[in-house]
């Protein structure tokens, strides 16, 4: 008998990069989902298979070897075997487990599908070897998948598709969630340029150490951003909110994260009537994020269409990781 389990994707409201540094971020669960099957196994090897990815191969002890995807699904596929040996070690059963994953969310794009995709492994294998793993355990193996992915997440992308709902997450002190009431229509804009938050990450990083002040400010500008939107969620000011996304997303520009595919999806976004627009996730392609009044959903869909970018519409999911009938 196999077991299946999914995982949400996530947006971050407030505080993407700036996060990374110790500041305040909002990030909310979405409801698009990733999907993992396993099976147990004859053998002792470990079976991925990325549908979406196109990737899939066998890993052993000391050797992997392709299915589809030659070496570069070795490459891939490591944080997803990272998290399932995690889970092996912790069980008493010597077998290897078959893996089959797919997804409703974009890749590489902001949407945090490599934290959702260990996330729904993790609690899929862990259900099917009977190993026992709190919410904390679960995300703390996720994030050390995701170390593999990117070398110094902030576990913002872990916590959220764990635990699901809206978080207030500070990399030392951990999240809190918020209780936010109302709905927050948001219109996610893909511009389909495929990118690797490791790398953004590494550029934020260069460019801090060439003017440590001018960004340590820029992040602590952010900081108090993504606080002062907890009380606009608090108030259901959502007027505040947008405006609170538009000076973020100017931030984000000046440490160098947005570019010309994401600029046209965000200004087509605001011309159309969206409250607020920014880019979400690690910036340099990827995904944007308008936020709506609920009339102004499908023109604002239909602008950021018209300027390049593929749209849906995206609600808040309280759902983190879970057991699929
Ligand atoms: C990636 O979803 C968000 C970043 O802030 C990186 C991180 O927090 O690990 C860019």
């Amino acid at each position: 008998m196999g077991v299946t389990a999914s995982a949400p994707a996530k947006t971050i409201l407030f505080g993407e990069h700036f996060v990374v540094y110790g500041e305040p971020a909002i990030v909310l669960a979405i409801d698009k989902r990733v999907q993992a099957s396993v099976e147990l196994r004859a053998d002792q090897r470990i079976y991925i298979n990325s549908l979406d990815l196109g990737f899939s191969g066998f890993f052993t002890e000391k050797s992997f070897q392709p299915e589809h995807g030659c070496q570069e699904a070795q490459k891939k596929l490591e944080p997803v075997r990272v998290a399932i040996q995690r889970v092996l070690d912790r069980s008493k059963r010597g077998s290897g487990v078959s893996v089959e994953i797919r997804s409703s969310i974009p890749m590489a794009a902001g949407l945090g599908s490599s934290a959702a995709v260990a996330a729904a492994v993790v609690v899929a294998v862990s259900q099917l070897l009977d190993v026992e793993l709190s919410r904390e355990e679960i995300s703390h193996i996720v994030y050390e998948a995701e170390r593999f992915v990117h070398g110094t997440p902030s576990g913002i992308d872990p916590a959220i598709s764990t635990h699901g709902g809206v978080l207030l997450f500070r990399k030392d002190r951990g999240f809190t969630p918020l209780d936010v009431k109302q709905d927050l229509p948001l219109v996610i804009g893909d511009t389909r340029v495929k990118r690797f938050t490791g790398e953004l990450v590494a550029m934020v990083r260069k460019r801090r150490r060439r003017y440590p002040s001018i960004f340590d400010s820029i992040m602590k500008t952010g900081g108090e951003i993504a606080l002062r939107a907890v009380e606009a969620l608090e108030t259901r000011d959502l007027r505040t909110l947008g405006e609170l996304m538009n000076i973020n997303h100017a931030l984000l520009c000046a440490i160098g994260v947005s570019n010309e595919p994401l600029e046209k999806l965000v200004d087509a976004a605001r011309k159309a009537g969206a409250l607020g627009a920014k880019l979400t996730g690690a910036g340099g392609g990827g995904c944007m994020i308008a936020l709506c009044l609920p009339e102004k959903t499908k023109p604002v869909g239909e602008a950021i269409e018209r300027a390049g970018g593929t749209a849906f519409l995206a609600r808040k999911t309280s759902e983190g990781v879970r057991i699929e009938d």
